[in-house]
């Protein structure tokens, strides 16, 4: 298998396709070119046998992939069916592409706001953002997924005080803590694997990085649990969420087959606006994951009481029990504009030709 001989507009959405977010970089999706259609799957291994087909973090990362061969089609003047969404449970084909021939020839360039997407974990200037920039971004939605902008200070602390009580349950999750810690990338040769997180995107504050080695071991954390070590890391990753100028809320109905696919899709929208006017977004899944554990029964017996008052207070903070808040954004103008970033595995880990003789 190799992907020689793929036509051009084939390797041009391919190449959109892989610039799409997932969580912890873990790239849970797979390409493949059958001489006639490129299709979308869930990877086995990185999705599939990673977080898992259901959860909503990989359906969101297809979602945002999907979002990208979107643009990438309409860039390259392809009819709007062109693009055909298929299952959205992740197990079978997820969308695929069928062209005869595009209307254009592939410009070299990706659409700038596909390309230029990215994860900003510093510090962002606290200075309000153009309203009508803030206006455009609240009216996006795709099916029955909205978007919600958090201005107001005091609102901003409760979300934050919502998001505090998540990360510290979160910190004594031994099944979330290990998955991070097998995320991490740390020396160079780990870094160019092409997978996970570089410790440099995390622009971690001086100490930040012998802290976070320290603690990668689940058995150190526990015991830095006892002397209240969750209660620290939670203080200080909701510290963090206060410096913005917004928050930004990808907010869907709990369930549903489609929702998560179309909340990655608005997802990426949003980002590729915000960042295409110079807003830096960084987003926290902590929230919507202690609820999505939740709903899936995969909560600790000691913990269900907590998250369920997490779960009431993000009812309260949406006036509704019909919605959930499927990803929280901190956005704002950066204080550090181009920030390392992750990269991607190589080409032939996520992108297979099958062309049948
Ligand atoms: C579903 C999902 C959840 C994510 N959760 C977090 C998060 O909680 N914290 C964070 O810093 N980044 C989070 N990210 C950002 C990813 O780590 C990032 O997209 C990935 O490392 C690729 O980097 P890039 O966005 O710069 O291309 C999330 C992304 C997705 C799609």
């Amino acid at each position: 298998m190799s992907a020689e001989g793929t036509p051009d507009w084939v390797s041009y959405l391919v190449r959109a396709g892989l610039h799409a977010p997932s969580a912890d970089n873990s790239q849970p999706w797979r390409f493949v070119w059958d001489g006639r259609t490129l299709e979308l799957f869930m990877h086995e291994e990185r999705g599939k046998g990673g977080l898992g087909t259901d959860h909503p973090a990989n359906l969101m990362a297809l979602g945002a992939v999907i979002e990208n061969l979107a643009q990438a089609a309409s860039a390259l003047g392809m009819p709007p069916d062109a693009l055909q969404t298929v299952d959205a449970t992740g197990a079978g084909c997820m969308a695929r592409v069928t062209c005869d021939q595009p209307r254009s020839e592939p410009p070299g360039a990706l659409p700038a706001g596909v390309q230029q997407r990215h994860t900003n974990r510093g510090p962002f200037a606290t200075t309000a953002l153009d309203p009508e920039l803030l206006a455009d971004v609240a009216a996006l939605q795709h099916g029955p997924v909205r978007v919600a902008i958090i201005t107001e200070l005091q609102q901003r602390e409760r979300w934050s005080g919502l998001l505090r009580q998540a990360s510290e349950l979160r910190f004594q999750t031994e099944e979330i803590h290990r998955w991070l810690a097998g995320s991490l990338r740390f020396t160079p040769a780990e870094v160019a694997r092409g997978d996970g997180l570089d410790v440099a995107s995390l622009l971690l504050p001086p100490g930040g990085e012998s802290l976070l080695r320290l603690s990668l071991d689940w058995r150190r954390m526990a015991l830095l649990n006892r002397f209240g070590g969750c209660k620290l890391f939670a203080l200080l990753e909701a510290a963090m969420l206060k410096n913005c100028a917004a928050l930004v809320a990808i907010i869907g109905p709990p369930s549903g087959i489609g929702v998560e696919v179309a909340a990655g899709r608005l997802l990426q929208r949003v980002w590729i606006a915000l960042n295409e006017a110079g807003v830096a977004v960084h987003p926290y899944f902590v929230l919507p994951d202690q609820l999505y554990r939740l709903r899936a029964g995969r909560v600790a017996p000691e913990f269900v009481r907590k998250v369920r008052r997490i779960e009431a207070g993000v009812g309260e903070m949406l006036a509704s029990r019909a919605e959930t808040v499927l990803m929280l954004l901190r956005v704002g103008a950066p204080r550090v504009a181009d920030p390392v970033r992750s990269r991607r595995l190589p080409l032939e880990r996520s992108f297979s030709v099958m062309v049948s003789q």
